[in-house]
């Protein structure tokens, strides 16, 4: 019996270790996910919060689908550490879910997996033919360049002791219908074996289908694409919500008109792109095409006109200022939302942030409504944050940033009372209009003329 069958058979006797590195929004529901298929589980963070959260069997992060964790001690398949040494040795497949982000100048910082690597190899056995996958979201070319020389390092021989793989994931925070228990998934693999073999583990954590796709870097670069796409996207209906308000038209009318055509496909401009990705994977791709002396003009400009959203909201909120004679220099801006998507409170690059240091550096004082943001990453130097409505203060304009139900859900009557001046700035399209205007509000629409 081979290699493969003896892997393929003791997937089926779910006899395999998996180890998750980085037990974030990514590694706890793959961790998790791994462990209700019935395999043994081996988490490792660096974070001690996250591991004193798992050790007492609480969520360490605020994805309420892990309220329901089971307590270390009691469970001989789910074991966390801080240390990858403690488990990396048991594991038949590793699995790498560490952050990607961009450093201060947008440039891809891959510390995080240089670490996870170094900690990984390290502790493998020689011979153990252990296969390494990683998941975060790199450019093309970065498992292959960046792990080989620490598997040398570490007097290992990839394709014998060790395997490489990539394994994207493209779950969405927050939609039940795309966890990652139900998105399709790609495989990319250092060799045809161990791309089928994982093909089959991703099945058993799945429903949503798994391809091999080939070679590693294929896979890498299926994802960021996946995230420039989106990016794209929505820089466009952004950009036209610059450009019909200046003629006069409410681009959300013809985003509605355009949309009648069977193969439109309607986006929705708002305040900003924030999250771990969109905003961030471009860059890598931009990098790396920049380094291969690559055109990536279309997809820079994308780019920057999503960031630039921010910028421009503030200056239509001086403007609607402005025309009602207050001003904004002592004013008093009312964000409504903060986090980056409606449902969640991640906050990570949220254009709530540059939106209020715009505000700020105009003389505004600034406070967000938000019941759900992580209090944590919250910067209070910038805003003041108001998890309940009775909290607010008076305020000139309120702006919704995020269109959490808890938002759309305030009690706009007493919300107008309280206000200095009741102006909204509607920065997603998803208010009732006219019932606001019957309530005295004065109503300012992204993408409209003001
Ligand atoms: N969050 C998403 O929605 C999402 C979706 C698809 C892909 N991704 C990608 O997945 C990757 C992980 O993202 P995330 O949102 O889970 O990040 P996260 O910050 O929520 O979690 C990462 C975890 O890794 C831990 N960590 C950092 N370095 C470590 C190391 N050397 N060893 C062990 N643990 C380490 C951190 O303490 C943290 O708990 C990123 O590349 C991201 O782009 C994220």
């Amino acid at each position: 019996m081979g290699w493969d069958d003896a892997f393929a058979n003791r997937l089926v006797e779910r006899d395999l270790t998996i180890g998750v590195i980085g037990l974030g929004y990514v590694g706890l529901p793959t961790a998790l996910g791994f462990h209700d298929v019935g395999f043994r589980v081996r988490g490792v963070d660096v974070s001690q919060r996250v591991i004193d959260s798992l050790s007492a069997g609480e969520n360490p992060g605020d994805d309420p689908n892990h309220d329901d964790l089971i307590p270390q001690s009691q469970n001989h398949r789910w074991q966390i550490s801080i240390n990858s040494e403690d488990f990396v040795s048991q594991c038949d497949v590793v699995v790498v879910t560490v952050p990607t982000p961009v450093t201060k100048q947008r440039l891809p910082d891959l510390s995080f997996v240089l670490a996870a690597g170094k900690a990984v190899f390290s502790s493998i056995s020689p011979n153990s033919g252990t296969i390494v996958v990683l998941e975060s979201t790199v450019y093309p070319g970065v498992t292959r360049e960046i792990w080989p020389p620490l598997i040398e390092q570490a007097g290992l021989v990839e394709g014998v002791d060790v395997h490489l793989a990539y394994c994207p994931e493209r779950f969405v925070p927050g939609d039940e219908e795309h966890g990652v228990r139900q998105v399709p998934r790609v495989v990319g693999a250092s060799s045809e074996g161990v791309g089928k073999d994982l093909r089959d583990l991703y099945a058993t954590l799945t429903s949503g289908g798994v391809t091999f796709v080939g070679g590693i870097e294929i896979a890498e670069a299926a994802k960021v694409v996946e995230n420039v796409q989106r990016d794209l996207n929505i820089a466009l209906v952004n950009e036209l919500s610059r450009i019909f308000p200046s003629m006069g038209i409410d681009v959300e009318e013809v985003l509605d008109a355009a949309a009648t055509k069977w193969n439109f496909h309607r986006y929705r401009p708002g305040v900003g792109v924030g999250g771990h990705c969109i905003p961030v994977d471009p860059y890598y791709l931009i990098k790396k095409a920049k380094d291969a002396g690559a055109p990536v003009d279309l997809i820079t400009s994308a780019r920057e006109v999503n960031s630039s959203m921010p910028a421009n909201v503030a200056l239509d909120v001086a403007e609607i200022l402005k025309n009602s004679e207050i001003e904004i220099s002592g004013s008093n801006a009312l964000l409504l939302g903060w986090s980056y998507k409606p449902g969640i409170g991640d906050p990570r690059e949220t254009p709530a942030e540059p939106l209020a240091q715009a505000l700020v550096g105009m003389g505004c004082n600034v406070q967000a409504f938000d019941p759900l943001v992580d209090e944590l990453l919250f910067p209070k130097n910038l805003a003041n944050l108001v998890r309940n409505q009775s909290e607010i203060q008076p305020f000139d304009i309120a702006i919704l940033v995020t269109a959490h139900d808890e938002v759309i859900g305030l009690d706009w009557e007493k919300l107008s009372d309280i206000a200095n001046h009741p102006i909204i700035y509607d920065g997603r399209r998803v208010l009732d209009v006219s019932s606001l205007k019957s309530l005295g509000w004065l109503v300012y629409l992204l993408g409209a003329p003001i």
